[in-house]
């Protein structure tokens, strides 16, 4: 209480004094994601979770959304009332579709069948037109046609189409992200992101080198896709990665990604169970591909490291896929021994930690 003051004088001078947090726009809220740690070992090493579904839009996406609408906007290639198109799995549509709405702009996001329904439905909500693209029954994201969709309806209608896989801003909307680490943690020695237009893991790490440090990263994607190589088939993690055929864009910069891994489908979404029941938070399918890396690498660390996960949305948007066992299990992808394994380092980790306290404390 301020000294000499009834309390209720108190609570009016408090309120005088205290700065307001409040916004007028969602995209205001965008950045300052928590950070939680899911697991550390008996040597020190720290694996820190960064919640970007903490963001608007609930994705870590929103951040380039806004970055590539201000970058065209600058650029002169949006004027008051254009038009917005871009191919999406649908958290950068989702994040274009709250960016057009803010600055009034109309968006049409072109999607497939193999985007989460969670996600189309969110767009649709946010008042984004969906043209669908078929992928050939594949099962597999049809990126290919998503972008020549989206190139088409650029050239007959002169919408500003962004290109999230090639346009700058994209790498340049993970600054914000980049900089909270740095205010959260200092430097950190590894950082671990699922990739599909490599914006957030390249523009994240490219930030943080600019400032000096020497953090080690790890791009995932999920097997079956080619960005860091391999054959190509369909996987049913969406979000991340390319399928064959797609020319890599220029987001994915390989200087940036000291090492590229591959997750499989049961591996990623059995982590990303696990890490829920382990902290009540529902992460979602790229995130364990993530994680399930990331828990593999901890003890490879120099002791006292700390490693983050980009976690790039929730499971909120899965729901009736990633945890949903009747989806799983129709497509061969509901792995008892996966969550097992994870399970089961988990708990050594946690078990390393005990015992190096008791050898500290002689017990
Ligand atoms: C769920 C999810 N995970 C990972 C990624 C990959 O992020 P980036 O495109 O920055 O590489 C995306 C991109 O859309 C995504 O939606």
């Amino acid at each position: 209480m301020t000294a000499g003051l009834a309390p209720r004088d108190a609570d009016r001078e408090h309120a005088r004094t205290v700065p307001e947090r409040v916004v007028r726009r969602a995209s205001e809220l965008i950045g300052r994601t928590p950070l939680l740690e899911l697991t550390r070992t008996g040597t020190g090493t720290r694996l820190l979770l960064k919640l970007e579904q903490f963001n608007p839009t609930g994705s870590a996406k929103v951040r380039m959304a806004r970055e590539m609408v201000l970058h065209a906007e600058r650029a002169g290639l949006l004027r008051p009332g254009g038009h917005i198109v871009e191919p999406t799995s649908g958290n950068t549509g989702t994040g274009l579709a709250l960016i057009a709405l803010e600055r009034g702009y109309t968006f049409t996001a072109v999607v497939d069948g193999h985007a989460a329904r969670d996600k189309l439905r969110a767009m649709r909500a946010l008042g984004a037109r969906l043209v669908f693209v078929d992928n050939g029954g594949s099962g597999g994201p049809s990126t290919v046609a998503r972008r020549a969709k989206a190139a088409e309806i650029a050239a007959a209608t002169g919408a500003y189409w962004p290109d999230q896989h090639n346009n700058p801003g994209n790498g340049a909307g993970y600054r914000g992200l980049a900089g909270e680490l740095r205010e959260d943690l200092g430097d950190i020695d590894c950082l671990i992101g699922a990739v599909g237009t490599g914006g957030s893991l390249c523009g994240t790490t490219e930030e943080l080198r600019r400032h000096g440090s020497r953090v080690r990263t790890i791009g995932v994607e999920p097997t079956g896709s080619i960005i860091f190589g391999g054959p190509g088939r369909p996987y049913w993690q969406t979000g991340a990665g390319s399928p064959a055929g797609f020319d890599v864009g220029s987001n994915v910069d390989y200087r940036h990604i000291d090492e590229g891994c591959k997750v499989t489908d049961a591996d990623a979404f059995a982590t990303a169970r696990v890490v829920a029941r382990r902290t009540g938070l529902l992460v979602g399918g790229t995130a364990g591909a993530a994680i399930h890396v990331a828990l593999r690498r901890l003890l490879r660390l120099r002791p006292g490291s700390t490693a983050v996960v980009l976690v790039c949305d929730a499971g909120e948007k899965y729901l009736d896929s990633v945890y949903d066992d009747d989806w799983l299990l129709e497509r061969g992808l509901l792995d008892h021994l996966a969550h097992q394994r994870t399970k089961r380092l988990l708990t050594a980790y946690d078990d390393s930690v005990r015992l190096a306290a008791a050898e500290r404390t002689g017990t």
